[in-house]
């Protein structure tokens, strides 16, 4: 996208919405990528990529200009008090989200954030609280579950809501990678208490406790939790230094409407590099979903002649299914970026239209307490533990 030129149809009144991300590396890529190109397939208010903010001066300067951005900045906080910003995205690490978003929500910003939405209960509860305020001021918040916005997960959740699955009785996620599975990976935030608040749980299960809430449209009402951490230092700076996370998390859920979930966590599953899969089983069908083929959502219809039944594979492809229409002509299939496309597409539309975003920092803070309870659990032995109502339920709608 030029910069220069707004991308998409200007909002009735005002100028191009003004948009800086905080963060260049992963999350700050894979975003900035969908900023790129959200206009070039969907129908979204007019906005520019104004700046992109890192710590590092000359790397982030690179960045802005390989991704798209006009500028470049050190200092988020001055980044946020631009007139020229009304759309602040977060693409740093989870100790830094509070502080980004309330400031950026107090200064009347959109705002956008990685997940997990915080590192502690504390800090999401003070964040939700934040985006309550501004959402009465019309200013919208979201956090980055980009998962909901699979096709073929977004299908899965309207098929079970018009009920082809008869009543679900449980659901089995499993998110495993394998990049700590070396003892010599070395250490990194992410590895840290203090600027992770947790491992594979709040890195990776959170993804799949949010597809849980979303796909059967229940609340976690409490959980059991085991962590494990296999490799308890690795290499730093100044030698050994001491792991404060897990590596691995298994967890199970009990939900509001009665239904159970497992979910199993891991980063050291060696072999398996982000392999998330995600099994639905209700009174009249089956449904299955796998990251390394998300095109394809397996679906089991027991309410056939049992001697036609069997798992039947729906290319999640077709102009009807969800955010289709706007790519390619069917059968030619998307990928894990374009989630960040449709996620920018939806936070975009829905601040066009003033309407709340779905997964707001309400579903965000449960997420965080079904973590903590995890925490909790894992802590006394695996002890169901309740998780504190008191936030919306996770909505139905993206
Ligand atoms: N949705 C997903 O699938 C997904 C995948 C990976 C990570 N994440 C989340 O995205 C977030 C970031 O993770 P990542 O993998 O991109 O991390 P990363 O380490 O690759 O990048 C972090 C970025 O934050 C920047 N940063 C750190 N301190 C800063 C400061 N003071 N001012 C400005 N910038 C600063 C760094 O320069 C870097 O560009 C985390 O919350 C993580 O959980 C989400």
């Amino acid at each position: 996208m030029s910069t220069s030129l707004p991308a998409g149809r200007p909002l009735v009144t005002g100028r191009p919405l003004g948009v800086a991300a905080i963060g260049y590396a992963f999350m700050g890529k894979a975003h900035s990528n969908a900023w790129r190109n959200v206009a070039s397939f969907f129908e979204v208010p007019a906005f520019e990529q104004k700046v992109l903010v890192g710590r590092d001066a000359v790397q982030v300067a690179f960045a802005a200009g390989k991704y798209g951005w006009s500028e470049s900045a050190t200092d988020w906080r001055s980044v946020i008090e631009r007139d020229d910003i009304d759309i602040v995205d977060i693409c740093a690490p989870g100790w830094m989200h509070a502080e980004i978003a309330i400031a950026a929500l107090e200064a009347g910003k959109h705002v956008l954030v990685e997940k997990p939405l915080a590192n502690t209960v504390d800090e999401a509860e003070l964040m939700a609280s934040a985006a309550a305020s501004a959402q009465a001021r019309g200013v919208q918040s979201m956090v980055g579950f980009n998962y909901r916005r699979v096709p073929a997960l977004a299908l899965a959740r309207e098929l079970i809501a018009e009920g082809r699955l008869g009543t679900v009785r449980h659901v089995r996620a499993a998110y495993l990678q394998d990049w700590l599975s070396d003892v010599e990976s070395p250490m990194s935030w992410r590895l840290r208490k203090e600027t992770a608040g947790s491992g594979a749980l709040g890195d990776i299960a959170s993804h799949a406790i949010d597809q849980v809430q979303f796909l059967t449209g229940q609340a976690v009402t409490e959980v059991t939790g085991r962590l494990r951490t296999f490799v308890p230092e690795r290499p730093g700076p100044d030698g050994m230094e001491k792991v404060t996370v897990d590596d691995a998390a298994w967890v199970t859920l009990g939900l509001a409407g009665g239904l159970s979930a497992s979910v199993e966590a891991s980063r050291v599953a060696t072999g398996q590099k982000n392999s998330l899969k995600i099994e639905i089983y209700g009174s009249l069908g089956s449904l299955t979903f796998d990251l390394e083929n998300l095109n394809e959502l397996g679906f089991l219809d027991a309410t056939l002649p049992v001697r036609e039944q069997g798992f039947r594979r729906i290319l999640v492809n077709e102009l009807e299914h969800p955010y289709l229409e706007a790519w390619w002509p069917q059968g030619h299939i998307i990928g894990w970026e374009h989630t960040f496309t449709h996620q920018i597409r939806d936070f975009l539309c829905a601040i066009r239209d003033g309407e709340a975003p779905s997964p707001s920092f309400d579903d965000g803070l449960q997420v965080q307490r079904v973590l903590a309870a995890v925490e909790e659990s894992a802590a006394r032995r695996s002890m169901v533990t309740g998780v504190p109502s008191g936030c919306a339920s996770p909505s139905l709608s993206i």
